[in-house]
């Protein structure tokens, strides 16, 4: 029995290398063209573009500069530079050299000519193979379309404000709570968090966030971290299957979860055993992602992994919030917090029914501008990564040794988020949290993309054209709630002990936990 099996086993593998074999020496037409376009990128990064393995030290070694070590590669090597990059970085882009741009021009062609979007990069593509990832931002083609015909009605910024009341008051149950002040001494990030989660169990899933069906989801979505579980095995190979298996069974909790509100929602059971007061969720007015997959008629698999991959992306607006606050916390910027407060003062007193909603946010021109300038500094990652749907023209180099270059269609590029919302050419002052900018430059609308020197497409905190965030309504709205809440509670200070440092990822995890001091007003 053992050795029938063995020989299975090796004729099985014998005949995959040799078919392996088979497909390098006789390569399809596709093969043959990605060979192609590689080549020309290997010329390209060799010969033509700039940049080098040094540039990336900065980043990786000085964590005290880390935010200004990737525009500094720009501004040696030009807007459009070969970037060599290592360590999770280099894994999460499967490379470690790859074109890299902050040229508006470039960029702006990137986001709007739909060529370039019809088409997610392999690596992209490549995380809807893991348990629980499997979610819109990775998708595309006709599964793309059918996922956001589904979900985008729920994204609506009208759909979401029948949820503010309710988002406000959670808001300020949570920083009012006993406990509350000792908990974000400690880690404020860990504690908004919380608060967002609550948010979008209501908002996003229609759960009512203190039954038993809220608490279950809660639970599960928050044990999945497919980041700690591949960091935890670095190269390992052994220690990386056991974490796919890691990923896989917290996954399966998330299936587990997901399946009882799906079951009950199905046969008509009551999903609203709560405490919660005041439920949006429950008029037939309000939309939620899992009614409309279950209206759609999508499988479990597709429900449970969207669920997760909903989650994942709505944690950004935690990681915004944490970073406005930390901003308005620190004493040289103490002067927005009161315009801040005085601000909210005015327009809002949930305890007289006076809240944020979708339509207050357009009358808080300071409010507005924290925000901004919040997402300016603190993007939410690095970069993203495009492909290229056809022949695009650019230029390269720096100063007069500027070159015109065809990128061939297929090209991998890393559009530098970061790099372009600290590009000296594009902001006055970039390094410095100047809300004042948007306001002088008249500029508080939600939709531009202009920066305060005017130049257009250098502000992307959410992308632009097609594949931009569909979840920045929510997020507008979730940052106005959770700031009126504490602001008009607590007068807050960061420690001057406090160094803030992030880690060489491509997300801003910190090096240190942010500690915020608040003191009730
Ligand atoms: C301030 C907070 C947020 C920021 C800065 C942000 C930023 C982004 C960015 C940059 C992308 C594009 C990623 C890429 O293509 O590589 C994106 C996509 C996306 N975001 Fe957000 N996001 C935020 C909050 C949210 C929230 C609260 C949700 C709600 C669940 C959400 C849902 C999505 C979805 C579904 C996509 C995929 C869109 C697509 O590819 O069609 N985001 N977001």
């Amino acid at each position: 029995m053992d050795i029938t099996f063995t020989n299975v086993t090796m004729s099985l593998c014998f005949f995959v290398l040799l078919f392996a074999l088979f497909k390098k020496m006789f390569p399809d037409a596709k093969t043959r063209d990605k060979l192609k376009v590689e080549k020309i990128i290997e010329h390209l990064c060799d010969k033509v573009l700039k940049g080098g393995p040094s540039d990336w030290d900065d980043f990786e070694n000085n964590a005290k500069i880390r935010e200004k070590a990737i525009v500094n590669m720009a501004l040696k090597n030009g807007n459009t530079f070969a970037m060599h990059c290592r360590g999770h970085v280099a894994d999460a882009l499967g490379t470690n050299r790859i074109i890299a741009t902050c040229e508006p021009t470039l960029v702006k062609e990137l986001f709007l000519n739909k060529v370039h979007t019809i088409k997610r990069p392999e690596r992209y593509r490549l995380a809807q193979f893991l348990p629980g990832l499997d979610g819109v931002l990775f998708q595309d083609g006709e599964r793309w379309k059918t996922h956001s015909r589904a979900l985008i009605p729920v994204f609506h910024a009208s759909n979401f404000n029948q949820y503010a009341r309710f988002m406000n008051e959670a808001a300020v149950v949570h920083v009012t709570q006993t406990g509350w002040q000792k908990e974000v001494e400690k880690d404020l990030l860990k504690s908004i968090r919380q608060l967002a989660t609550t948010m979008v169990l209501a908002a996003g899933y229609g759960v009512d966030p203190l039954g038993e069906e809220g608490k279950q989801l809660r639970s599960a979505i928050y044990g999945y971290d497919e980041k700690a579980r591949f960091r935890w095995a670095g190269k390992n190979p052994f220690k990386l299957l056991f974490a796919l298996g890691w990923v896989w069974w917290d996954a399966q909790r998330i299936k587990k979860a997901v399946k009882v509100i799906v079951d009950n929602r199905k046969t008509g059971n009551s999903r609203d055993v709560g405490s919660s007061t005041n439920k949006p969720w429950k008029s037939a007015k309000t939309l939620n992602w899992i009614d409309r997959m279950i209206e759609f008629k999508f499988p479990l698999k597709d429900i449970y992994n969207e669920v997760n991959h909903l989650h994942a992306a709505h944690k950004a607006i935690a990681i915004i919030i944490t970073f406005a606050l930390y901003e308005i916390g620190l004493e040289k910027n103490i002067s927005w917090q009161t315009k801040l407060r005085e601000e909210l003062k005015s327009n809002f007193d949930i305890a007289h029914g006076k809240f944020p909603d979708k339509e207050s946010i357009k009358k808080l021109p300071i409010a507005m501008s924290i925000w901004k300038e919040t997402l300016r500094m603190h993007p939410i990652s690095l970069g993203v990564l495009r492909e290229t749907g056809r022949d695009v023209e650019t230029f390269v180099g720096t100063g007069d040794a500027k070159e015109k270059v065809v990128l061939p269609k297929g090209t991998p590029i890393q559009i530098l988020l970061q790099a372009m919302h600290y590009h000296p050419k594009f902001w006055d002052t970039p390094e410095e949290f100047r809300p004042g900018r948007w306001i002088d430059a008249d500029d508080t609308s939600q939709r531009s993309t202009t920066s305060d020197l005017k130049v257009k497409n250098a502000f992307i905190p959410f992308l632009d054209g097609q594949r931009q965030c569909q979840g920045r309504f929510l997020a507008e709205l979730e940052f106005i709630v959770v700031l009126n809440a504490i602001i008009l509670n607590y007068e807050i200070s960061v420690p001057s002990t406090y160094e803030f440092m992030l880690q060489p990822d491509f997300y801003p995890e910190m090096m240190h936990p942010i500690p915020l001091n608040v003191k009730k007003i």
